[in-house]
C-alpha cells in the first residue's frame, strides 16, 4: 500500500486498536550471519525506532555492520522535516545504487518518515527500481514480513499505512544504552503547525496505556537502567486521547514514583503544558529541571501564521513559570524566514531571546515541505535574507549559552557518565542534571554510573569538569 496524503490528513474518532508484534517462526534466523547496516537521519523518534528496527531484523538472524559497502541488508531510516534531511537520504541512496550494481543481492530497504511521503514514494519507484522495500512509520512492526515477501518476490514493496488506527506494542528493541533508554508514551500529532509535515509522517495521535509505559520503565528500573527519556511530538498532549482522565502530570508523577534515577521528556508543546506538570516536575528530584519548549518565532503575527496556538506574551508566561523552578534550564526549537516574517517580526524573535536567553537553542532556516499549508503561503523570505536572519539569530543565542554555563562555574552536579570523549585519552564525558554536556577525566569503569563532577571551564557548548568524591 502506498501513502495517501489525503487519508494522512483525515483525524477521525476510530478506536486506536493495539497491535502485539509476533514474527513469524520461519523468518526466525532465516538470515543467520548476513550483515546489515542501518543509517538514522531524525529526532529521537527515528532514532527509538532503529533500535526496534535493529532487535527486529536481529532476530532474523542480521548482525550489525559499520560499514554499509559490506552489508547484505541496509535500511536508511529517513527524516522528512526539512529539505537538506531529505538531500542527505536520496545522497545515500545513490550510493547503494552503485553498490547494488556490484552486488545485485544487497537488499535495500526505507523506513522513517520519507517513507510516509507520496512524492518520495513515487520517486522511489520510478528512479529507485533497485529499493527493495518501503515500510512506514505506523506499521513499522511489518517490516520483518515485508523485508522477506520482498526478498522471495523479488519486486519493491511498499507498505506505508497512511491513516493509521494502531499502536504496536511489545516490538523488540536493541537499545544503543545499557543505562540510558527512550520510552515512546505518545505517537503521532493533532497540531498541523502549517510549515510541518509531522502531522502526514506519523498520523494521528495515539497515546499508549500508561500500564503498558509504566511495565517498560519498572523493567528497565530492574535492568539497572539510570534514565528514561518519555518521548513523543507533544508529550504533553499525553492521555488526551484517551477515555480514563489519566494525563501527563499523572503519567510523570508515576514514572518518576518507580524509582528510576532521571526521568526527562520531549517535545513539549506550549499549548499543552499545565500548571498541574510544573507542579510535579519541582515536586520530584529525579525529574530532571530541563525542558525542551520550542518557540518558534517571537512574533504573535508569524505564530499565528504558523498555528502554534499561543501569543508571545503566553508563551512568556508560561516560560517564566517554568523558570521559577529552581535550576530550572530551557531550551527551545526556532524557524526563521517562514513566510511573511519582516524584519520587524525578525528583530522580536531576537528580542525574545533577549529575554528568555535560552540555555540552548536549535536555529533553523524555514524549509518547505510538499503538502504543508505554508507552501501556499505569500510572502516567501529570500534565501540570502534567511541566511543572514539565522546568523544574527545565532549570535544572540549563542552569547547566552556560554553565560548560562558560566553560571555553573566552580559548582559540583551529578554527571551520567555516557562514555569515552572522541578526543580519546581518559577524557570521558557526560550530562548534568540539566542536560549540559560536561568533559572530564576518568577511568572508563564509570561510563554508565552517576558521579559528582566540579565544573572547571565554561564554554559555549560544553563544560570541562573534575571527578570529586
Ligand atoms: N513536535 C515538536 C517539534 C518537532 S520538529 C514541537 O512542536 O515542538 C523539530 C523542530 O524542527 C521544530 O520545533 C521546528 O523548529 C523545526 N521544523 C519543523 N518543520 C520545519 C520546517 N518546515 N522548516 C524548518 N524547520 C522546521
Ligand atoms: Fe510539527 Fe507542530 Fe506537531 Fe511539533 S506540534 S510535530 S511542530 S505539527
Ligand atoms: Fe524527522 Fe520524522 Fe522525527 S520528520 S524529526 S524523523 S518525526
Amino acid at each position: 500500500m502506498k501513502p495517501d496524503y489525503k487519508e494522512a490528513k483525515v483525524r477521525d474518532k476510530t478506536k486506536v486498536e493495539v497491535v502485539d508484534y509476533s514474527i513469524d517462526k520461519s523468518l526466525i534466523n532465516k538470515y543467520k550471519g548476513k550483515k546489515y547496516f542501518i543509517k538514522t537521519y531524525g529526532c529521537q523518534m527515528n532514532e527509538h525506532d532503529t533500535e526496534n528496527i535493529c532487535a527486529m531484523v536481529e532476530e532474523m538472524g542480521f548482525v550489525p555492520e559499520e560499514d554499509y559497502s559490506k552489508a547484505d541488508l541496509i535500511i536508511l531510516n529517513t527524516c522528512s522535516i526539512r529539505e537538506n534531511a531529505h538531500n542527505k537520504a536520496f545522497g545515500m541512496l545513490g550510493r547503494c545504487k552503485h553498490l547494488k550494481e556490484k552486488f545485485p543481492n544487497t537488499i535495500i530497504g526505507i523506513c522513517g518518515c520519507m517513507s510516509q511521503e507520496e512524492v518520495v514514494v513515487e520517486e522511489v519507484l520510478k528512479k529507485h527500481k533497485y529499493v527493495n522495500f518501503v515500510v512506514g512509520t505506523n506499521n513499522l512492526y511489518d517490516l520483518p514480513e515485508v523485508l522477506d515477501k520482498s526478498v522471495k518476490t523479488k519486486s519493491p514493496m511498499i507498505e506505508v499505512t497512511s491513516n493509521d488506527d494502531t499502536i504496536g506494542e511489545d516490538i523488540p528493541v536493541t537499545r544503543a544504552s545499557k543505562f540510558k533508554a527512550y520510552v515512546n508514551i505518545i505517537y503521532g500529532c493533532d497540531k498541523f503547525c502549517t510549515y510541518c509535515i509531522v502531522p502526514y509522517t506519523r498520523g494521528k495521535q495515539r497515546s499508549r496505556s500508561h500500564e503498558s509505559i509504566l511495565k517498560e520503565v519498572n523493567k528497565l528500573v530492574k535492568e539497572g537502567y539510570k534514565e528514561v527519556t518519555l518521548l513523543g511530538q507533544n508529550v504533553n498532549a499525553y492521555g488526551k486521547d484517551l477515555d480514563d482522565n489519566y494525563y501527563m502530570e499523572d503519567l510523570l508523577e508515576d514514572v518518576a514514583k518507580t524509582g528510576i534515577p532521571r526521568v526527562r521528556f520531549l517535545t513539549s508543546h506550549p499549548w499543552d503544558f499545565t500548571d498541574k506538570m510544573i507542579e510535579v516536575i519541582g515536586k520530584y528530584p529525579n525529574i530532571m529541571k530541563s525542558v525542551h519548549l520550542p518557540v518558534q518565532s517571537g512574533s504573535s503575527r508569524i505564530l499565528k501564521l504558523m498555528g502554534r496556538r499561543y501569543t508571545k506574551e503566553e508563551y512568556i508566561k508560561l516560560f517564566d513559570k517554568l523558570r521559577s523552578i529552581p535550576n530550572m534550564t530551557i531550551s527551545t526549537d526556532i524557524i526563521v524566514g517562514f513566510p511573511g516574517e519582516t524584519e520587524e517580526d525578525f528583530k522580536e524573535t531576537l528580542d525574545l531571546c533577549e529575554y528568555c536567553k535560552y540555555d540552548n537553542a536549535f536555529t533553523f532556516i524555514f524549509s518547505e515541505r510538499v503538502g504543508t499549508p505554508a507552501c501556499k503561503l505569500d510572502g516567501k523570505v529570500e534565501e540570502p535574507v534567511k541566511e543572514e536572519r539565522l546568523q544574527r539569530l545565532n549570535k544572540v543565542v549563542n552569547k547566552y549559552f556560554k553565560e548560562s554555563n558560566k553560571k555553573l562555574l566552580d559548582n559540583t552536579y551529578k554527571i551520567l557518565v555516557e562514555g569515552k570523549n572522541e578526543t580519546g585519552k581518559t577524557r570521558l564525558f557526560g550530562y548534568l542534571e540539566n542536560g549540559k554536556l560536561i568533559n572530564f577525566d576518568g577511568d572508563e569503569s564509570l561510563i554508565g554510573e552517576i558521579v559528582n563532577v566540579k565544573v572547571t571551564d565554561a564554554k559555549t557548548w560544553s563544560l570541562d569538569g573534575k571527578l570529586v568524591k
